[in-house]
């Protein structure tokens, strides 16, 4: 996969060396280090309050590490050459829409300010966008009018539309009925065929990130617990782990016997 690891080739690689984040007193990254390959699927999990959004900002730039370093292809994370280089989407926890543009306008936003196509073109790529996320239709729409969910999607064809060389998404499918989760899903799959974008996925989602991994790294408490394969990842003896892995809903009276 690295041989063609290039901003041409739209693939683009990123590493993590030492980082680590304070907020105040509190250290939420203690010191991260991976690599993540051109074009592969990287899927960050881990529990909740373990750092994952506060990582994923750090991969594009919204957070400054507190030591340590992000490069993208080679590029400190804040060089100016990287952002006229490189299209790099973020889905946000969120969604993170602008509350004052329709759904069309927020999906159509990147390609009218960087006036990359005419107006009715950009009306049919927000339009396919759309429908491939299963909001055919909803363009007039105010993001007030929305669920949860729904934001969730339009925040997902709004960075479809980049068509970014990496690709953040930040709990994809929270909020989203299975059946949504498993389109999303696919569509992380067949947007990486399509694009070969590098894809960072954070989620809780054991389903999807296990089912869209080509590597997983399990984080907790500020630390990479282990990192591999799904197969890897499945077969790993470290106690955490394995209760993160494990962890199932058990009525009362099951829990209680336990
Ligand atoms: N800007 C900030 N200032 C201070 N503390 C912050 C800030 N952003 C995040 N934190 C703290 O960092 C910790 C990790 O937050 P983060 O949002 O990364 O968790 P997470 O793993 O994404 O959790 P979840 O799965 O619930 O989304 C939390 O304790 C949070 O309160
Ligand atoms: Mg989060």
């Amino acid at each position: 996969m690295n041989e063609s690891c290039t901003v041409e080739s739209g693939r683009v690689c990123v590493e993590v060396s030492g980082l680590r984040k304070s907020f105040g007193t509190s250290e939420i990254l203690k010191g991260i280090d991976f690599g993540i390959r051109c074009g592969e699927i990287f899927v960050i999990m881990g529990p909740s309050g373990s750092g994952k959004s506060v990582l994923l900002k750090h991969l594009i730039g919204l957070e400054r590490p507190t030591a340590g370093s992000v490069r993208i292809d080679g590029h400190e994370i804040d060089s100016p050459e990287l952002l006229s280089k490189y299209r790099i989407a973020m889905v946000f926890q969120s969604g993170a829409l602008l509350s004052s543009l329709s759904v069309g306008e927020n999906v159509g936003l990147y390609l009218r300010e960087h006036r990359i196509h005419p107006p009715a073109e950009i009306n049919r790529i927000v339009r396919e966008k759309l429908a491939i996320v299963g909001l055919a239709g909803s363009e007039e729409k105010m993001p007030t009018e929305l669920s949860g969910g729904m934001k969730k999607r339009v925040a997902i064809a709004r960075a479809l539309v980049m068509d970014p060389q990496l690709i953040l998404y930040d709990e994809p499918t929270s909020e989203l009925d299975p059946l949504i989760s498993v389109t999303i899903g696919q569509e992380i799959v067949k947007m990486r065929e399509r694009t070969h974008a590098t894809s960072i996925v954070v989620t809780h989602d054991r389903d999807l990130g296990f089912g869209i991994a080509d590597r997983i790294a399990l984080i907790s408490g500020g630390r990479i617990l282990t990192l591999g394969t799904p197969d890897e990842v499945r077969a790993c003896d470290n106690p955490e782990v394995r209760t993160f892995l494990n962890a199932s809903y058990q009525p009362p009276e099951e829990a209680d016997r336990t």
